[in-house]
């Protein structure tokens, strides 16, 4: 029988699988997110998870990170300037004129409070995952490429070569997706911040290097 009544504990272990936390999770998610958001942090919990199976990481963390990771996305900018200032972020004039990259930090800041997930490792992995920092964590880069690549995606000209890499090279996997996004933006007139194109070198750098 169902078990409706299933709350989230107050903090979620991130070290033991729990079926019902993850059933919980989507739930809460599904009521938040429209439909096609909620299908994509769907799609990108379970490319996470392959992932991390496919580098040796712990996948319960890369589920969690993956579903969570948009949970911020259906605030307009007036509410998310608000859950901001509840939850002590603030946002660069870069990110005020670019909205669609704020609920990445906001995402990051809420997750303890509303979805109990304390795990750093989790936050950091939410909290970078539309332009990646550098000297990321394995399961940063894995949400970063996750949430570019997964099945549900339009497909873009280089996404046979980069899902690929994603299972055995992640940060060649990185660089090339910063490198497409790079381009895109400059293709199509839009200003790229020069911290993006510092952690881009940076990755060019690492892979160039080895
Ligand atoms: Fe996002
Ligand atoms: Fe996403």
């Amino acid at each position: 029988m169902k078990d409706k009544k299933f709350q989230l504990p107050d903090r979620i272990d991130t070290s033991i699988y729990d079926k019902k936390v993850i059933v919980a999770l989507k739930e809460k998610l599904s009521k938040i997110l429209k439909e096609s958001r909620y299908e994509h942090s769907i799609g990108v919990a379970y490319t996470a998870a392959s992932m991390a199976m496919a580098f040796g990481y712990e996948p319960y963390k890369a589920v969690l990170a993956g579903i969570l990771h948009d949970c911020a996305k259906p605030y307009d900018l007036e509410e998310s300037l608000q859950y901001g200032k509840k939850y002590g972020v603030s946002f660069t004039p870069y990110e005020i004129q670019h909205p669609a990259l704020i609920h990445a930090k906001l995402g990051a800041a809420m997750v303890p409070d509303l979805y109990h997930v304390y795990d750093q490792e989790i936050l950091d992995a939410i909290r970078t995952h539309t332009t990646g920092e550098k000297a990321m964590t394995d399961l940063q880069k894995i949400i970063y490429a996750a949430d570019y690549l997964e099945p549900g995606r339009k497909p873009l000209p280089n996404f046979k070569r980069i899902r690929q890499l994603a299972f055995s090279d992640l940060d060649a996997c990185v660089y090339e997706i910063m490198r497409d996004v790079n381009e895109y933006l400059l293709q199509t007139g839009q200003e790229v911040e020069q911290e993006t194109l510092e952690v881009m070198e940076y990755y060019r750098k690492v892979v160039e290097s080895r």
